[in-house]
């Protein structure tokens, strides 16, 4: 089984979504931690009620000097990291060791919407004030600049009139639940 590291800062509802995946659907891998900046990330609860292990870090040691987390990585054999809902820059070293084994969701179209600020409702925000007429989610690998990965998936929503950004926000909520664990394992067989 290949194992995967997820990391979150916030609610983690992707999170819940991708152990239960993994749990139910998948012969190839398994979600072994969950790795947060924030010790009350209601992410953390999640994965302790799925049984899932849990490593709470200091955002700003973390980024000084990310020994620690590489070595419970490497302790816990990780494959593959996901980023689920992580509101902060993954150090260069970490990229290094896990080069083109980082992935991340953005709940836009990339590389619109992408870059400084564009996190959350934000993102949502701009695009609605900007009379977009569709919008989606990008599944991409993370490089040394952030939003700038290769992308290796995006689906498409359509945006009425009618729609506000927090009725987009559901939408493309939704998209992400439905296929960011696909995507994740389909990256994994690849990896075999
Ligand atoms: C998602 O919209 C994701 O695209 C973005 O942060 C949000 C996380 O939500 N990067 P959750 O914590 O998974 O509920």
């Amino acid at each position: 089984m290949k194992k995967i590291a997820i990391f979150a800062s916030g609610n983690g509802s992707n999170a819940e979504a991708i152990i239960k995946y993994f749990k139910k659907k998948s012969k190839i891998g398994q979600v072994s931690a969950l790795l947060s900046n924030k010790s009350d990330a209601y992410a953390l609860q999640r994965a302790k009620d799925s049984g899932v292990a849990t490593y709470v870090f200091k955002s700003k040691e973390f980024l000084d000097n990310p020994s620690d987390v590489i070595n419970y990585l490497e302790e816990q054999e990780i494959d593959l990291i996901v980023l689920a809902g992580y509101m902060q820059l993954i150090p260069k070293e970490l990229i290094k060791v896990y080069r083109d084994k980082i992935v991340n969701i953005h709940p836009a179209l990339l590389p619109k919407y992408g870059g400084k600020g564009m996190y959350g409702m934000n993102v949502h925000r701009a695009v609605i004030e900007n009379k977009e007429s569709e919008s989606g989610i990008t599944i991409h690998l993370i490089d040394e600049e952030y939003d700038k990965g290769a992308i290796l998936f995006q689906t498409r929503v359509t945006i009425y009139s009618t729609d506000t950004a927090e009725s987009l926000a559901e939408k493309v909520m939704a998209l992400e639940h439905k296929h960011y664990a696909e995507v994740i394992e389909k990256l994994l067989v690849e990896l075999e």
